[in-house]
């Protein structure tokens, strides 16, 4: 069976570094190891308008961010197909009939859009299209024949759905469609990067995020205000690491290489920390190194964002390619679910042949 990688992002706003260490880190080195067949990328455009239908010029503005952030991080549309959501009609289609395989209450299960639907105050009254969003996504990734979603832990909830949909699918109307695999960060820091107030998620509305396009000033001035330990007021007081942002952004960044470079004192995290919790090393000390770090991971992807600014009908050009190649593929798996559900009567001579007889045997 082939390999294929599908996973995509809601175009709502620019990505930040929680994006980045929970996955787009993660699809480069999938997209250059050379073991997947295929690649797709998808800007998840209507996705993103299941809750923000009064604003769509919102989602139309960031899907040209979004995609400049993907070219700068290294996904490279000669490895992987990047496309919009909303151009690929087969999709739909497809979600129309997985609609039949699933229920109300295992859509009220889902523990994301649980969150998601306390989040946006939707509880008195639900849009549909918001509700039965996981449905979706379950078609974004079939249609593509996925047998690899990587993604963040939020999304675990919509990849059981997925393959809970493929098995009666599979089931009712014979093999036809392939069950995915979530494909989860392997480090702990990087599943769940806290915003920069210590809060539990980077979120725009929250104003606790670190962008990918941010400046190097910008960069500095946010780690400088970085949440860490309330408590350790003096440079000589102990102090904690669970829960302190600077420590799990280093848990997410730093390499032994980096103590070399930047702050040679320290042979290794555990050490660095282990200074921290006895007291005597102050907080400053500690963001200088990781915005050091963080430049040094952050510069180049900040660099070559600002080269593919200079040509963004080219990056236009670039996406229609990908969504042209990306309804073909669709499309081939729509054929196999037309034929398997026998929605397909033009494709089926046998059929015709069969009733034309059938009707004719009286005479
Ligand atoms: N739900 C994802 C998000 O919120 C976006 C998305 C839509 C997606 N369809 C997908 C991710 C299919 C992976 C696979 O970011």
């Amino acid at each position: 069976m082939k390999k294929i990688i599908l996973t995509g992002d809601r175009p709502t706003g620019k990505l930040h570094i929680g994006h980045f260490v929970g996955s787009l880190k993660r699809r480069v080195e999938l997209q250059n190891s050379g073991e997947f067949d295929k690649v797709f990328i998808m800007i998840a455009d209507a996705q993103a308008l299941t809750d923000n239908v009064d604003n769509p010029e919102k989602v139309r503005q960031n899907i040209i961010e979004v995609a400049l952030d993907y070219l700068a991080c290294g996904i490279d549309p000669t490895k992987s197909t990047i496309f919009i959501q909303s151009q690929i009609a087969e999709l739909c289609e497809l979600s129309f009939y997985y609609m039949n395989l699933v229920t109300v209450a295992r859509l009220q299960r889902n523990p994301t859009v649980k969150t998601e639907i306390q989040m946006r105050n939707f509880e008195s009254s639900i849009p549909v299209g918001f509700f039965t969003y996981p449905i979706s996504q379950a078609a974004d990734i079939t249609a593509f024949k996925a047998t690899t979603v990587p993604v963040g832990e939020d999304q675990k909830p919509m990849l059981e759905q997925t393959n809970e949909i493929v098995r009666r699918f599979n089931h009712i109307y014979g093999e036809t469609l392939v069950e995915p695999q979530i494909l989860l960060p392997d480090n702990a820091a990087c599943l769940r990067l806290p915003g920069t107030d210590g809060k539990a998620k980077m979120s725009k509305s929250l104003g606790n995020c670190i962008y990918l396009s941010e400046t190097a000033d910008e960069l500095q001035k946010k780690i400088k205000s970085m949440y860490t330990d309330p408590d350790h007021l003096r440079v000589q007081d102990p102090g904690k690491i669970e829960g302190n942002t600077v420590f799990t952004y280093l848990d997410a960044f730093c390499r032994n290489e980096h103590f070399e470079r930047y702050l040679n004192e320290y042979p290794n995290l555990d050490e660095l920390k282990a200074h921290y919790q006895r007291g005597g090393l102050g907080d400053m000390k500690v963001k200088k190194f990781l915005g050091a770090i963080m430049e040094e991971e952050l510069g180049p992807i900040r660099e070559r964002r600002k080269e593919f600014e200079k040509d963004i009908p080219a990056i236009y050009e670039m996406l229609k390619k990908g969504c042209d190649t990306a309804r073909a593929a669709a499309a081939d798996t729509l054929a196999d679910v037309r034929r398997a559900m026998k929605i397909n009567y033009f494709e089926d001579a046998e059929l015709i042949a069969e009733q034309a007889k059938r009707f004719n045997l009286g005479e």
